[in-house]
Formats: structure tokens, sequence, C-alpha cells
């Protein structure tokens, strides 16, 4: 069973009715969707709360064509290996929750999953899959010690106190990150000399790496909005000036390099 605790004190949180509540009367409203914001104040980020709005329809649209399905099989692929009687599953940084949902569609697992950004937690909670979502910093994962067995950790920052933490003895945090090849094509189009991406496993002193696993596939995007979805969804696009960016907006198709790393770390 899930077991978060109070943002505030550290006690158990309970939930009944429209609200989680602890011993000690600290009370988080749910919102309609079902989630619940566990953030407080001192950990609250200042003016920009996690990814807005756009980015999140953008990531939504884009993630439910299935065009990053060779990640969502290797990890489903690890979790049959291991065999984990009802794991606990954590989805760490969730964005609008799409690769925790297709895992829950396919486990029978407890599964909660957080975010800072509201926007996307919102998101992932409209789909009501039975997973537990809330809003919530990575500095201070409302969850109790030592109980996860799997941590989803994919494209997010790394918190290594908090992974050692939540994570039980043989638990796992499945870290994943852009393979050298991930999505090449696209930065050909845009720079001279483009660059491959490092796969450096982020360091981590009191987390064991037990393994790397990597997926790698070709996708085929039919349509514009696709393309300019999935462009959007990348730093590049923000860091590129107009004149370069119409050089991705006058496709019609195309073909990428999708390329995936995980690393997997043990306590
Ligand atoms: C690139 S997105 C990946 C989202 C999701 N894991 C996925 O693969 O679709 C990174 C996410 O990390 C979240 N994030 C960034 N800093 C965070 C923090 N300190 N605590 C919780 N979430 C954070 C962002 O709001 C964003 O949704
Ligand atoms: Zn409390």
């Amino acid at each position: 069973m899930i077991e978060i605790i109070c943002p505030v004190c550290g006690e158990a949180l309970v939930e009944k009715d429209k609200s989680f509540t602890c011993t000690n009367g600290h009370c988080f409203d749910k919102a309609k969707e079902g989630y619940v914001n566990l953030l407080t104040s001192s950990h609250k980020p200042g003016s920009a709360i996690g990814d807005n709005k756009d980015m999140a329809r953008n990531r939504r649209e884009f993630l439910s064509k299935g065009y990053f399905d060779a990640l969502v099989r290797g990890i489903s692929e690890f979790i049959k290996e291991k065999a984990i009687p009802r794991p606990t599953i954590a989805d760490i940084c969730c964005g609008e929750g799409y690769y925790g949902h297709r895992i829950k569609s396919e486990f029978d697992c407890d599964m909660f999953g957080f975010d800072l950004s509201k926007e996307m937690v919102r998101l992932a909670a409209k789909r009501k899959n039975g997973i537990t979502y809330f809003v919530g910093n990575l500095s201070n994962i409302p969850i109790k010690d030592k109980s996860v067995d799997i941590a989803l950790h994919l494209f997010a920052p790394f918190h290594e106190k908090q992974f050692r933490r939540i994570i039980k003895d043989d638990g796992y945090i499945l870290s994943v990150v852009a393979g050298e090849n991930h999505l090449f094509e696209l930065k050909e189009l845009l720079y001279d000399t483009p660059y491959k991406n490092d796969e450096e496993p982020p360091s981590a002193e009191s987390l064991t790496l037990i393994e790397k696993r990597k997926f790698t596939a070709k996708a085929h995007l039919e349509t514009k909005d696709d393309i300019m979805a999935l462009f959007k969804m990348t730093p590049y696009y923000y860091h590129t000036k107009d004149s370069d960016k119409a050089k991705i907006e006058n496709l019609s198709e195309m073909d990428i390099t999708t390329e995936f790393v995980m690393f997997v770390y043990g306590r």
C-alpha cells in the first residue's frame, strides 16, 4: 500500500471523502480531478511552478500517439522480470502521466505519481486510472521511508537523497535519460554540427548502479502537427531562432530515431 505522509509534520495522511488528513489536523483537499496538492509554502518554488499548460497539453498529445513506446516496452520488460507481487510503483515527476498510465494498465500494482506542475498533475489525474496523484516537490517527497518497490524517474531532475529514502531495501529506481542518438535527425536539421547526447549516469554515491539498458527504435511522424508537437517538447524549440524553426515547420513527415537509456539503481 502507498503510504503518503503529511508534508508538514510527517505523520500518515489518511484519505477520507474529499480530503487527506493527518492526526495533527493538517488537511489537504482533493481537487475535482481527484489529485491532492501537497506542496507546502517552504517547498514551493518562486513564480513559475513546473511546466505550464501548453507544455502539458503538448506532451499529452504527442506521447499518446505511441511514438516513444520503445521505452514503455523496456520498462514493462523490467517489471515482468522482477515479478514482484502487486508492487508499489512511484511515478516521480510524472508529467502528464503517460508512462505511469501504460504501466498501470498492464500490471496489478499500487501506483502513485507526483509532479511540481499542477497542470501536469491535473491532466494525469483526469485519466481516472486508479493512480493516486499529488502535486509535490522532489526535494520533499511526502512518502514514507522504504515504501517503494519500483520508482519510475523519466527525463527529470535527480534527487539521490530522496530516492534512497523512499525505496525499499530491495527496491529499484529506473532513471531514464535520452540516448546518444535520440532525435538526432531533428538536431541535424537545426544545427551545423549536431552533437550526440552523452549517456552519463547521474552520479549517486549512496545508491548502487546495478545495470544500464538501452532501447532504440525508429518512428515515422506522419503529420505536421506531430512534428511540431515533438519539436515543442524538446529544449531545442526554445533555443532556436524563428528562421531556423521554419526548417522544421515546413516538414510534412519525418523519420526519427528514438533512443532511451535506463539506469537501474538500488540502495
Ligand atoms: C521532461 S518532463 C518529464 C515528465 C514525465 N516523466 C514524462 O516522461 O512524460 C520533467 C518533469 O519534471 C517536473 N519537475 C521538475 N522539477 C521538479 C521538482 N523539483 N519536483 C517535482 N517535479 C519536478 C516538471 O514539472 C516536468 O513535468
Ligand atoms: Zn500533519
